[in-house]
């Protein structure tokens, strides 16, 4: 059964409608890849599973509950992690301090999970005290990612996690993400870079202009030239 599935959802910012009938299933431990050129609705769609916006209508449910419009604060607490766009990492607090801020809504076992999110991540462990914003951008972005997996989620929803950075360090993010998989977390993630993304994921969505014109097996869309031609504008 899935852990997430959002059913026909329409989202708009104030008068202007954005998401058109969008339905997407995630399944426990799978990732699946939300793929489309800029403005296709792909942070629409996270930003709706996190509670940051709500549908003017379909729904939203998680672990067999109806979560449309709940605040962000509930569903961190139920077990949904976002890593938005951009990483919003506390610049001027240490990679540690930014680490422990993680747990504030789920405080237990947070010790254990700091030490899990060290070992996935031993360059953050050995950086604790840095400042982050001294970090180079491949290791903010691990920072983001560790941090917000001290809230404990069964589900992690990542926007961007490879942007901008050098491949090297996209190919670290990439085996980082494939690590916390192998954890049992289950991941949806937003990616311009659909070889590397359809690489980890089991499956995959094309948004076009908010809506879905193609969802299948990551290694099917892996070999369907409609994918690459959605980026360029469809
Ligand atoms: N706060 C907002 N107010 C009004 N329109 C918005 C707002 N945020 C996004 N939009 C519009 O919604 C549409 C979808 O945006 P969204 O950010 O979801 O796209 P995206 O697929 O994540 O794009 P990108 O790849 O550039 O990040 C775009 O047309 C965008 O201009
Ligand atoms: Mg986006």
């Amino acid at each position: 059964m899935s852990l997430l599935s959002i059913e026909d959802v329409d989202v708009s910012y104030g008068d202007v409608q954005v998401l058109w009938d969008v339905s997407i299933d995630v399944d426990h431990g799978d990732v699946v890849a939300l793929l489309g050129a800029n403005g296709a609705g792909k942070t629409t769609v996270l930003k709706t599973v996190c509670g940051d916006l709500t549908p003017t209508s379909g729904r939203v449910i998680y672990d067999s509950e109806d979560i449309t419009g709940r605040p962000p604060e509930e569903l961190v607490r139920a077990g949904i992690a976002h890593v938005p766009e951009g990483r919003e990492i506390f610049t001027e607090s240490s990679v540690e301090e930014n680490i422990d801020l993680g747990a504030h809504a789920t405080p237990t076992g947070a010790a254990e999970r700091k030490s899990w999110v060290f070992d996935v991540f031993p360059r953050l462990k050995e950086r604790r005290n840095q400042t982050a914003g001294t970090l180079s951008g491949g290791e903010q972005q691990m920072l983001a990612i560790g941090r917000a997996l001290m809230s404990d989620p069964e589900l992690l929803l990542l926007d961007e996690a490879s942007l901008g950075l050098a491949p090297v360090l996209v190919e670290d993010v990439f085996a980082a993400i494939e690590e916390v998989t192998e954890h049992g977390v289950t991941v949806l993630l937003v990616e311009q870079d659909l070889h590397n993304a359809l690489r980890i994921a089991d499956r995959g969505y094309v948004l076009e202009s908010g809506r879905v014109v193609l969802s299948g097996d990551a290694a099917e869309l892996e070999d369907d030239d409609r994918v690459e031609e959605s980026y360029l504008g469809g």
